[in-house]
Parts: structure tokens; C-alpha cells; sequence
């Protein structure tokens, strides 16, 4: 049976080029990458998408750092894994959340850090378990974003909705 996992390349991981190592990371898995997509993160976005961590004393900063207010790029790459384990697999392959404590050679011990702050810039996120993975995939992408049908949808007919197409 298939999973699917979000992951996230936080702004940390933009500014520091590490995308194409990540990826590489993370095709070691043998994953298939059914959704892809740059992202501006709004503020709603950010707190929707850590609505488990509203009370922490650290929210307001990590709201801050998924939006790339700590690190001059507003933007994150969103994409979904699917397959055998993808959820162990890729949280293996991240390591802990406080980069001190992941091990050295995954991928938060090789290129996280923690700010002197206090804030654990651990440069991915990764779904913890199936019902997160779901309501965070479904809080950032839309069905049609998805290469295969993960989640039930249904087609509706939306009238007077402003959007852009090519000119
Ligand atoms: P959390 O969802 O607990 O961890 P994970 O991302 O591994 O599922 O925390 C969300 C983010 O909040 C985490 O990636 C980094 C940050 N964070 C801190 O800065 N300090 C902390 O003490 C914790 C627990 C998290």
C-alpha cells in the first residue's frame, strides 16, 4: 500500500542552493514525485499549515521563517512523495527536528542549524504521519496539481471566479 508525504524546501534550503542536493537526497527512497510546485507562503498558509503549534512560544518565528522573512526568499518548494513507507523513508532521510540531535549525515544534520534565537532551521519539512500528510497536502496543493488520485475529489463548476491565463 502506497503512502504520500509532503515535504517542503524551506526558504533555508532555497538560499543555500541546497535544492538539487535534497532531491538527490531524497531519490534515494526510490519515491515517486506525483506533485511539484514553487510557493509564496501567505501568512494564513504558514499558520494553517502549523495550526498544531499555535500555543508554542517559537510559532511567530516559524511563522516568519516559512514565510522567508528570516531569509530574504519568499518562497518555498512544495512537493508530494508517494509510495511504500514514504513517510518513514523521507523523515529518515531528514532526521530529527533539531538539527543538534539529527544524525550528522542525514539531511537536517548536514545543513541545519539552530539560529541564536533559538529557532531550529532545519531546511525541510516532512509530514509525520498519514492524517497530517493528508490534511497538509491537501492544505497545499489543489487536485489538479496531483499526478494521480491520492485523495477523493470531486468536479464542480465555479462561475465569476477572477484568474489568470496567458495573455
Ligand atoms: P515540529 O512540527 O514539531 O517538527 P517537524 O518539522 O520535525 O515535524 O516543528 C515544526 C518546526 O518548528 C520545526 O521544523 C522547527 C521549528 N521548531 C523550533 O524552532 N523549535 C522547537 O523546539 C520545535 C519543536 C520546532
Amino acid at each position: 500500500m502506497g503512502q504520500s508525504v509532503l515535504i517542503l524546501i524551506k526558504p533555508d534550503g532555497l538560499k543555500k542552493s541546497l535544492t538539487g542536493n535534497i532531491l538527490s537526497r531524497l531519490s534515494e527512497t526510490k519515491l515517486e514525485i506525483v506533485a511539484a510546485k514553487m510557493v509564496r507562503v501567505s501568512k494564513e498558509l504558514a499558520e494553517e499549515h502549523y495550526q498544531q503549534l499555535k500555543d508554542k512560544p517559537f510559532f511567530a518565528e516559524i511563522i516568519k521563517y516559512l514565510q522567508g522573512d528570516l531569509h530574504d526568499r519568499k518562497k518555498v518548494m512544495a512537493l508530494v512523495y508517494w509510495g511504500a513507507e514514504a513517510i518513514k523513508k523521507c523523515r529518515d532521510l531528514a532526521g530529527s527536528t533539531n538539527p543538534e540531535e539529527a544524525e550528522s549525515t542525514s539531511i537536517r544534520g548536514s545543513y541545519g542549524r539552530i539560529t541564536t534565537g533559538g529557532i531550529y532551521e532545519n531546511v525541510v519539512h516532512v509530514s509525520s504521519n498519514p492524517s497530517e500528510a493528508e490534511r497538509e497536502i491537501k492544505l497545499w496543493f489543489t487536485p489538479d496539481e496531483i499526478i494521480v488520485d491520492l485523495y477523493a475529489a470531486k468536479d464542480i463548476i465555479q462561475k465569476e471566479i477572477k484568474k489568470k491565463v496567458w495573455a
